[in-house]
């Protein structure tokens, strides 16, 4: 089991000016930051990122909205990461998250849901690695 996660505060909550408060609830739930940075995708960078989704019927419209605007990155780090940031966001469709998760308190849709979190920790390895290089991940600090 692995101590590392991949995490994005999408497009729709930076929009909506709430980037600064799920950073706050990433910290409050003791996860370590180890980077993070605010980025805007290209439509060929969201393809990439979630080709695992390539044959879904829902892959056009979510690689637009992944990269219709600024978003934020971040590789977390606490026991467990991958299931416990899963637990902290909440259900993918925010009608069916649990009180106090992110996708509860933050999203509207299931498209536009807020944030992502890695499904594995093998995910989380590679996901890391496509938008960080290893200078830029403050393991020691
Ligand atoms: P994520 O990868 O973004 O953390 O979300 P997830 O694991 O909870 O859900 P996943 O099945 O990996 O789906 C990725 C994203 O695609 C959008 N989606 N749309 N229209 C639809 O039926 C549909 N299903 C999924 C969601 O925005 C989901 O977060
Ligand atoms: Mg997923």
């Amino acid at each position: 089991m692995s101590n590392l996660t991949f995490a994005i505060i999408k497009p729709d909550a930076v929009k909506n000016n709430y980037t600064g408060k799920i950073y706050d609830h990433i910290l409050s739930k003791k996860f370590e930051i180890l980077s993070a940075k605010l980025i805007k995708m290209t439509k060929k960078q969201a393809e990439g990122f979630y080709e695992i989704h390539s044959d879904k019927p829902f892959f056009g419209e979510l690689t637009s909205f992944m990269s219709s605007g600024k978003c934020m990155v971040l590789a977390l780090k606490k026991n467990n990461a991958v299931s416990e940031w899963r637990n902290v966001i909440g259900a993918t469709n925010p009608s069916e998250a649990d009180e106090g998760t992110i996708r509860k308190l933050y999203a509207n849709s299931l498209g536009e849901n807020a944030v992502h979190g890695s499904d594995s920790d093998e995910n989380a390895k590679k996901e890391i690695a496509f938008f960080f290089s290893d200078s830029e991940l403050i393991l020691n600090a």
